[in-house]
């Protein structure tokens, strides 16, 4: 169940200082020793910073990181954090990852940052997956904006009309530059549109996961063991796989 551990957080911040508490806040999970996963995105950042930190300090000693994008990899080298990788270290202690939406039985959509693939890799490797958000990603349902999903470019535009029976409007996603945005895999992601959401997140899963051509969606289910949440009123963390339950 969800408490309000730091009921001092004041009303009035902006998002960035509520990512920065979530993700600052996760690192207290993590013990010297540990094989730690680390997540990609904005929120989870500073979760990096702090953990860089702490194994400068000493606080942190012996851990290692198994970073989940090439970006997040150069920041944690060049902040001087020990990393492995998961051919070296099967099992990760755990994760610290941030999302783009979260529901009340705490499954996720990841990908907003394009790392959705491997950061699902690391998380099925992961004894604990905290999930680190501001309160704007809480939703009741899933889908309220694009599921991200990881395609090979052979032959992707085939997998346009198979989305749109699945419910879903797809669009390419494009890099700043106007050309596709391309994943550290080499892979192309489809944005999809669920008009009114996702009601049965667990069968759009399963029909993503059984077609060739896609490797990757951002339907995290029953894979998140924990989620901190920075609220303008305190953060909040709610642990356990819940299941079809509720936690929020
Ligand atoms: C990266 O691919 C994503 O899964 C991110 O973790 C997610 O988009 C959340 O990112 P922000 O913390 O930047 O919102």
């Amino acid at each position: 169940m969800g408490k309000a551990v730091r009921p001092e957080t004041k009303a009035g911040m902006g998002s960035e200082e509520l990512k920065r508490q979530a993700g600052e806040f996760a690192v207290r999970f993590v013990e010297p020793g540990m094989v730690v996963g680390l997540g990609h995105g904005s929120t989870a950042i500073y979760a990096v910073r702090l953990l860089a930190t702490k194994v400068k300090t000493g606080e942190l000693h012996g851990i290692v990181g198994v970073p989940c994008s090439r970006a997040v990899e150069e920041e944690a080298t060049r902040l001087g954090i020990p990393l492995t990788a998961l051919e070296e270290r099967l099992e990760v202690d755990l994760t610290i990852d941030g999302a783009d939406e979260v529901s009340p039985s705490l499954d996720v959509i990841k990908g907003g940052g394009g790392a959705l693939l491997r950061e699902k890799v690391v998380a099925q490797a992961s004894k604990r997956e905290v999930i680190v958000v501001d309160e704007s990603k809480l939703t009741p349902v899933l889908g309220r904006g694009p599921l991200p999903v990881e395609v090979i470019p052979f032959g992707w535009k085939t997998h346009l009309p198979f989305l749109q029976e699945l419910g879903a409007q797809a669009t390419l996603r494009l890099a700043a530059d106007g050309v596709p945005s391309v994943t550290d895999q080499g892979n192309l992601i489809l944005d999809c549109i669920f008009a009114g959401g996702i009601r049965e997140p667990h069968s759009v899963a399963a029909a993503l996961d059984a077609r060739a051509g896609i490797v990757g969606h951002g339907l995290f289910l029953n894979l998140v063991t924990d989620v901190v949440v920075a609220t303008h009123t305190g953060i909040r963390h709610y642990t356990g796989r819940v299941d079809g339950g509720r936690a929020w």
